[in-house]
């Protein structure tokens, strides 16, 4: 039998490439033979419509195989996944009513661990390597409940003063949930929509080099119009033109993801 690895991708600040990041590492992750279940937390819809086109990403959320309706009804995760077109990838597509998600884990028991209770059945069974979750760009109860499900965390971080910024906040959340999240281990910072041209650059890599216990992974992303038109696809960069650099450095960061699994 496996053992289920949980991976997490968050950061409050919004297009930091946690989408991105979780799409293209979970295709990158079945590529290297792994089986991946991917979870999309965020009501944007973004790891969805990596994968299938919009319709049938409104289609799953209109109707009741998403994440919403697992969190909401309590209801294990096993009845909500849909395959993808990719062998070893298959998916829980998420739904805009995750938007109200607070809303409706507010009057729930141990609100912090209903995410953590609904994967356990599909943790336990030990059909997937890994369960790589993306999460929309908020610090709130979902995302602690995220946090709480996942074994590690991978942090995304644009290369610009802002997003710098917005990782103090990251890190003060993570210092509150440690407490109830006790075996979340930060797995790294992965640098994304990297412009080398821009001076800046350096000094994000300097800054980040520079904290304290985090590993920050070797590979950055930089920015690549292709990465885009793969979206516009509905389709994960390394599937959509593998010789792209986007394809090449997610092919080299995930290979140092799985270097940590
Ligand atoms: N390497 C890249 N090159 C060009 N555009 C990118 C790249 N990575 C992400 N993007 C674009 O940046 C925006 C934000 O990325 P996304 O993954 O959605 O961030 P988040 O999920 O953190 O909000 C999206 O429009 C996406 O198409
Ligand atoms: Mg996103």
């Amino acid at each position: 039998m496996k053992e289920t690895r949980i991976i997490c991708f968050a950061n409050n600040k919004g297009g930091s490439g946690k989408s991105t990041t979780c799409a293209n590492v979970g295709y990158g992750l079945a590529q290297l033979g792994k089986k991946v279940l991917l979870i999309d937390g965020d009501m944007q819809l973004n790891l969805s419509l990596s994968y299938f086109p919009e319709e049938q990403v409104l289609e799953y959320g209109r109707g009741e195989k998403n994440l919403y309706y697992a969190v909401k009804n309590q209801r294990g995760l096993e009845a909500y996944i849909v395959p993808t077109s990719y062998e070893n990838i298959d998916m829980i597509p998420s739904s805009t009513l995750m938007s109200s998600i607070e809303y409706e884990l507010f009057t729930k028991w141990q609100r912090e661990f209903i995410l953590k209770q609904v994967l356990g059945g599909v943790a336990a069974s030990g059909i997937y390597d890994c369960i790589l979750i993306d999460s929309p760009p908020t610090l709130g109860g979902w995302v602690m409940n995220v946090l709480c499900a996942s074994d590690a965390l991978i942090i995304p971080v644009e290369a610009t003063p802002w997003g710098l910024f917005g990782l103090g906040n990251m890190f003060e959340f993570l210092e509150e949930v440690k407490p109830i999240a006790p075996g979340l281990k930060l797995m790294g910072i992965a640098i994304t929509k990297v412009d080398t041209r821009k001076s800046y650059f350096k000094q994000t890599l300097e800054t980040l080099k520079e904290l304290q216990d985090v590993h920050v992974f070797d590979s950055y992303i930089r920015v690549d119009s292709s990465v885009e038109w793969s979206q516009d696809n509905n389709v994960p960069i390394m599937a959509y033109k593998k010789s792209s650099r986007s394809a090449k450095e997610y092919e080299a960061l995930t290979k140092e993801i799985a270097a940590c699994l």
